[in-house]
């Protein structure tokens, strides 16, 4: 929204607002994407099992959810569990099922204070039957915010989302000559959305492990070492900051340049 909102929450003085300062909101990325990545490491380090890492990873989802909302980012989101997941230990699933069923029941009122529109997107039809109905509920008790979007990936795979979108061009019954890029991207789950400016991980890892593979065709990419239950609003600026730093081209060349008449 403005630095008045995102200084509202933060402490005077502190290195956070200094950091908010710096924000430019003329040029802030649409759309940010997080790949969560850590929480099982960050459990390990403290003798912990992986499901305390994934339950301190909420905390990092809230104070995320309300720094881009603050900061008026449209659209947000977030890795949560993939189509290679369920390769996971049938407790380590489960436990991730439970917890984001009970994200939805506790958090619906903090999305809603925020004015942020809740949806899932994946393979949503393959997830239990009381996953879906939790998904449905946090879609309906949210639908008529106007604030910013908060896509939840979920059973979710960039190649299984290409190959549904082909699926529904066909059951649609266009023609070859009709499809083109604009007209595919509509048929992705987030069509109708801007692509990810930015796409962020945690942990390290240098991948984009199947994470919306059509969209981010032109991200910019922001690395950190930082683990996803340490993941905070400082973080979160130290991305947008480094975003506002980077010279995005697509594929044409340096804006300086041509702002210089330099070929
Ligand atoms: C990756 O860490 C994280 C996940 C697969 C799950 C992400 C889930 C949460 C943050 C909690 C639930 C979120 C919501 C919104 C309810 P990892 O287990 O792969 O970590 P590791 O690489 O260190 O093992």
């Amino acid at each position: 929204m403005s630095l008045e909102q995102i200084l509202a929450w933060i402490p005077p003085g502190s290195p956070d607002e200094a950091l908010a300062q710096q924000v430019n909101f003329e040029q802030l990325p649409s759309h940010v994407a997080i790949i969560m990545d850590g929480n099982g490491r960050w459990a390990a380090q403290r003798q912990l099992p992986r499901v305390k890492g994934h339950r301190a990873g909420i905390d990092s989802v809230r104070d995320v959810l309300e720094t881009s909302a603050r900061l008026g980012i449209e659209v947000l989101t977030l890795y949560a569990f993939s189509v290679e997941n369920w390769k996971r230990p049938r407790a380590e699933v489960d436990m991730l099922m439970m917890l984001l069923k009970r994200y939805i029941r506790l958090e619906i009122g903090f999305i809603n204070k925020h004015n942020i529109r809740f949806r899932a997107i994946g393979r949503l039809d393959e997830l239990a039957p009381d996953v879906q109905a939790a998904l449905d509920l946090g879609v309906r008790k949210t639908e008529q915010n106007t604030g910013m979007q908060f896509n939840i990936a979920l059973n979710y795979g960039g190649r299984a989302e290409i190959v549904d979108a082909a699926r529904r061009a066909i059951e649609a019954g266009l023609a070859p000559e009709a499809l083109d890029e604009q007209r595919f991207g509509d048929l992705l789950y987030t069509g109708g959305q801007p692509d990810p400016d930015l796409l962020i991980r945690t942990s390290g890892e240098m991948r984009v492990s199947n994470f919306l593979l059509w969209q981010i065709a032109y991200s910019e990419i922001w690395v950190t070492e930082t683990l996803w239950p340490d993941f905070r609003r400082r973080d979160l600026l130290h991305a947008v900051l480094d975003y506002q730093k980077r010279d995005r081209r697509y594929g044409g060349i340096k804006s300086t340049s041509l702002a210089l008449g330099v070929k």
